[in-house]
Parts: C-alpha cells; sequence; structure tokens
C-alpha cells in the first residue's frame, strides 16, 4: 500500500480476505491514512472479524455471506463497478510477495543451518515469497508447502502443470488456506520453480497440531498455521531433514474455538500422533 501511494493512488484500497491480509490491509490503511474496504466470509473466525473492526475508521470491514471465493467474487465486483478502487490480492501481487520473502530473511539470519522450511499454502503468496529469497539466498534449504487435503488448489495445478480449479465453496478448520487461484495467479510458476512438494493435510491432523503447538511450546497459533506443523513428520519420515523451520502464520482465532480443539484432542484416546503418515515422492504425492 505504500508503493501504491508514492505512485500517487488516492482512491480506496478493495480486498478480499479469510481475515489475516485484511488485518494487514485495515492496519496498512490507518498508518497510512489510506481508506480500506475488506471483505471477509461472514463466517469467518470472531477474533479476525473483532481485530480488524478494532483497527479503526480508516477501514471498513464487509461481510459476504458465502464462501472466499464468493467473497473474492464481490470485491472485485466492487472494485470494478461504481466509485472502483484497487482491489489488493493477497497474494497474487509482486509486492506482496516480495514482502513474504523478508520473512526467510529474517530466518536465514536466526538459523544459518536451517535445512527445510514447511509453510502453509493458500493462495501461494507466502511459499512464493520465502522461495524467490530462499532460492537466491540459501538453495540448498527445501522448502515445503502444505494444503489441506480439502482445499488442494496448489497442488492440484502443480500436478496438472496449469493452474486447475478445484470444488467452489470447500471448506477446512484452516480457512486462511482454502480458495481457487486466480486464472492468471503469479504464485503458480513461482511455486512450480522453487517449491520441493506440497504436503496435504487432514482436519483432523491440522486440529491436532493446534493442541500440539499449545501443550509442547506453549504457543496460540491458528488453524491455518498449524498445518504447517501437522505435515512435519511426514516430511521428515520421506525426506529425513534434522532442522526444519515451520512459519507460524497466525495466532488470531477465538479463544472458545482454541479451547475446544485443544480438549477434544486431550480426550482422544490416541491424543497428538505425531507418527508418519506416507509421502512419496513428488508435488503431488499426498493428494488424495
Ligand atoms: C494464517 C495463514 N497462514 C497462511 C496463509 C497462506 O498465505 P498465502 O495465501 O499467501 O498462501 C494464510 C492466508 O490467508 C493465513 O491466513
Amino acid at each position: 500500500m505504500s508503493k501504491l501511494r508514492a505512485r500517487g493512488y488516492q482512491g480506496t484500497v478493495i480486498t478480499a480476505s479469510a481475515g489475516n491480509h485484511g488485518l494487514g490491509v485495515a492496519a496498512a490503511s490507518l498508518e497510512l491514512g489510506m481508506p480500506a474496504a475488506i471483505y471477509v466470509p461472514a463466517g469467518a473466525d470472531s477474533a479476525k472479524l473483532a481485530a480488524i473492526r478494532a483497527t479503526g475508521p480508516t477501514a471498513e470491514l464487509r461481510p459476504v455471506d458465502g464462501s472466499y471465493d464468493d467473497t473474492e467474487r464481490a470485491a472485485r465486483e466492487a472494485s470494478a463497478g461504481g466509485s472502483g478502487g484497487h482491489f489488493l490480492s493477497s497474494y497474487n501481487d509482486a509486492s506482496v510477495v516480495a514482502g513474504q520473502g523478508t520473512i526467510a530473511l529474517e530466518l536465514l539470519d536466526q538459523w544459518p543451518e536451517v535445512e527445510a522450511v514447511v509453510a502453509p499454502v493458500g493462495g501461494g503468496g507466502l511459499i512464493s515469497g520465502l522461495g524467490v529469497a530462499l532460492g537466491a539466498l540459501a538453495p540448498q534449504v527445501k522448502l515445503f508447502g502444505v494444503e489441506p487435503e480439502a482445499s488442494p488448489a496448489m497442488s492440484r495445478s502443480l500436478a496438472a502443470g496449469r493452474i486447475t480449479p478445484i470444488a467452489d465453496g470447500s471448506t477446512s478448520i484452516a480457512e486462511g488456506l482454502v480458495g481457487n487461484l486466480d486464472s492468471d495467479a503469479i504464485t503458480f510458476e513461482l511455486a512450480r520453480r522453487y517449491v520441493s512438494e506440497i504436503v496435504l493435510v487432514s482436519e483432523s491432523e491440522i486440529a491436532d497440531a493446534v493442541a500440539a503447538v499449545y501443550l509442547t511450546a506453549g504457543l496460540v497459533v491458528e488453524p491455518s498455521a498449524a498445518a504447517a506443523v501437522a505435515a512435519v513428520p511426514k516430511i521428515v519420515s520421506a525426506h529425513g531433514p534434522r532442522r526444519v523451520a515451520c512459519v507460524l502464520t497466525g495466532r488470531n482465532i477465538s479463544g472458545s474455538a482454541h479451547r475446544e480443539l485443544v480438549n477434544r484432542s486431550l480426550v482422544k484416546p490416541s491424543g497428538y500422533d505425531p507418527a508418519p503418515a506416507s509421502v512419496g515422492a513428488g508435488p503431488t504425492s499426498t493428494q488424495q
């Protein structure tokens, strides 16, 4: 948004988000004094909606009944019609991807010995930024993406060799990772180039990982972040890296939803089971 401002843009920034990107846009809108309209699915986590609302008067929250894909359609229509506004994609934007890449710079600075990086994948902006930065600075580091089985948009596209839609309206507790890729998503080619493999994780693996991160590290993370942790046993089992960094991308989850996931994991007979499931070779080997 500061780049838009530097180019002289004076209008509204319009975005669609499952919550976290919207929160970032709201914060930038306040800091830069740029008006923003943030479209989110009405069923988004209440903590995310409350945080966006609390950010301040420059950002207007516009909840949309329906899926993430419905939400993005509504935002794009608003951007194209009426008083218009610049549509800022949460992933299909070179500046957003570059911003995400700075995470890899911090990581390499803090842990130069890292052997593998694992990150959740929604539209692929994060994994693309990590890939570009690691590819330039530490190409020996393997990069793994993680998607919910319920929404494998990137892995299915990589398997097909072109951007391939998945069923509209799929749902996952990792709601930040749900949705289709734009037909011109820049993240597809970047993921193809830089990502070793996309691992798929089930809903119960994601839920158990939320609990495991809390019970072992004392950290509250939301399911979209915990998905990366859920994939680690599979990655270690299949590829054997010893020094693995997981990008814990968010902690925006209501207390009640987090408590429920932790309690559910505690009362399950098996508890959290980090035993590796099967992973084969290639970008889509875990797809089911
Ligand atoms: C918590 C969290 N992690 C990861 C992602 C994935 O980011 P990307 O869409 O850039 O792949 C998102 C996207 O909204 C998210 O909310």
